[in-house]
């Protein structure tokens, strides 16, 4: 006997409201459900006595009572800044007083800011204060995460924050996946050679690819960073080596980003207040996620909505993020930001709970999760008992419930 060989582990969770999303519309609840998992998937969803008879009574089988609990799959946070130093509290201030998030930036304030915290800092600490901003949001239901780079801007410093995202994933029960990007800001070793910079990120990038530090390839392009054709080079490198793309895009104007990502089938295009009709149509036509984030849009006062009618009735999946960072969005609460999904953009609580699951689950390429459904992973969230019914996580703006949180079937937030 191979004692090496892991033994099965079934699990049979009860007495849930389960919230399955599965289908293309509709909360699909099954109330007073059962839930056979074994080892991290799930493998049948139905009446508590007919999964047992399903795997034989003989098989060991752990229970979990969920107590009544509305259950939904884990929440999936697919646009994060997490691993920076420092914070921009005062930048906060400034902004209240009438500073601009551009005039900032253009004052080598904003982002530069945090680079230079963020290169003072150790690996160390920036794993610390990462690790602590993962640990919350999974204790608010947050199962996996995608961690960007962007505020080390130099080989080394990216290569950095890129191993301190990939530790987490290691050290953390939570799926991380890593996106580089180093083309957020100009730093100022490369002030007045922009080209010269946009070169230097195509250069770093095969090193870390091949130290397996990168799922995706993003960049920040907008009129404070980097133009249209600087972006095509940086996704003409990532094309070259296989590796996915998505775009910060249309966030504070319209310059066309989305057209240039889509033309490379990105996995989504994210901000977009300023999005055309014509960059809605080519979302749609190349399947690109809408990834709306609006922490920054409450949090940079943004007035110019995202253009959500025009997204739905053209298909295109939408999905929102905390985008926590230090300047533009400093929240970790993930329901607070499906509140203001709500809110500021109207989307339905549905449609809001849809965008941190099956289309965040999308955003990230992944099709092994987002909803609960046999065959997928046993990610799920088990919500207090004051939350009754699902629309409550959006109602309730600022409570932040904490319910129990499994991963791959194993409980790690109780
Ligand atoms: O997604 N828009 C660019 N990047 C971040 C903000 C970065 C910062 O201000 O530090 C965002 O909003
Ligand atoms: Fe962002």
């Amino acid at each position: 006997m191979n004692s090496a060989i892991a033994m099965k582990r079934y699990v049979i969770f009860t007495n849930a409201n389960l919230v399955c999303l599965t289908g293309d519309s509709g909360w699909a609840i099954q109330n007073g459900a059962a839930m056979l998992t074994l080892d991290e998937k799930i493998i049948a969803i139905g009446d508590e006595t007919e999964l047992i008879n399903l795997i034989g009574k003989d098989v060991a089988c752990e229970k979990i009572d969920l107590g009544g609990a509305i259950v939904t799959p884990g929440l999936i946070d697919a646009h994060t800044h997490l691993v920076y130093g420092g914070n921009r509290a005062d930048e906060f201030e400034l902004r209240l007083q009438g500073a601009s998030y551009e005039e900032l930036a253009k004052r080598g304030a904003g982002i530069m800011s945090t680079v230079r915290a963020t290169r003072a800092a150790s690996e160390e600490a920036l794993f610390e204060s990462a690790s602590f901003r993962a640990r919350e949001l999974m204790s608010s239901g947050v199962t996996t995460i995608e961690i960007k780079s962007g505020y080390g801007l130099s080989a080394i410093d990216e290569q950095r924050c890129l191993r301190v995202a990939r530790r987490i994933g290691q050290v953390l029960p939570m799926s991380v996946k890593t996106t580089y990007l180093a083309a957020h800001a100009l730093p100022l070793e490369f002030a007045g050679r922009q080209d010269d910079y946009v070169n230097a990120v195509c250069d770093w990038l095969p090193a870390l690819h091949a130290d397996k530090l990168i799922d995706a390839v993003d960049a920040f392009c907008e009129n404070i960073a980097f133009t249209v054709p600087q972006v095509r080079r940086l996704f003409d490198k990532a094309k070259s080596l296989g590796i996915p793309i998505k775009l910060h895009a249309e966030q504070l104007s319209d310059l066309g980003g989305t057209l240039l990502a889509t033309e490379f089938n990105a996995l989504s295009c994210d901000h977009l207040e300023h999005l055309s009709a014509e960059g809605v149509q080519a979302m749609a036509a190349s399947g690109t996620v809408a990834m709306l984030l609006p922490g920054a849009f409450y949090f940079l006062r943004e007035t110019k909505l995202p253009p959500v009618k025009e997204l739905r009735s053209a298909g295109v999946p939408i999905a929102i993020a905390t985008d926590h960072n230090p300047g533009s969005s400093p929240t970790l609460s993930p329901t607070l930001v499906m509140s203001m999904a709500c809110t500021f953009f109207r989307l339905t609580p549905e449609e809001a709970l849809r965008g941190m699951t099956v289309n965040a689950a999308k955003a990230l390429g992944l099709i092994d999760r987002g909803q609960l459904a046999p065959g997928l992973r046993a990610d799920f969230v088990a919500w207090p008992s004051t939350i009754e019914q699902p629309n409550q996580l959006m109602y309730s703006f600022g409570q932040a419930p904490k319910g129990r949180v499994f991963i791959g079937a194993k409980e790690v937030v109780s």
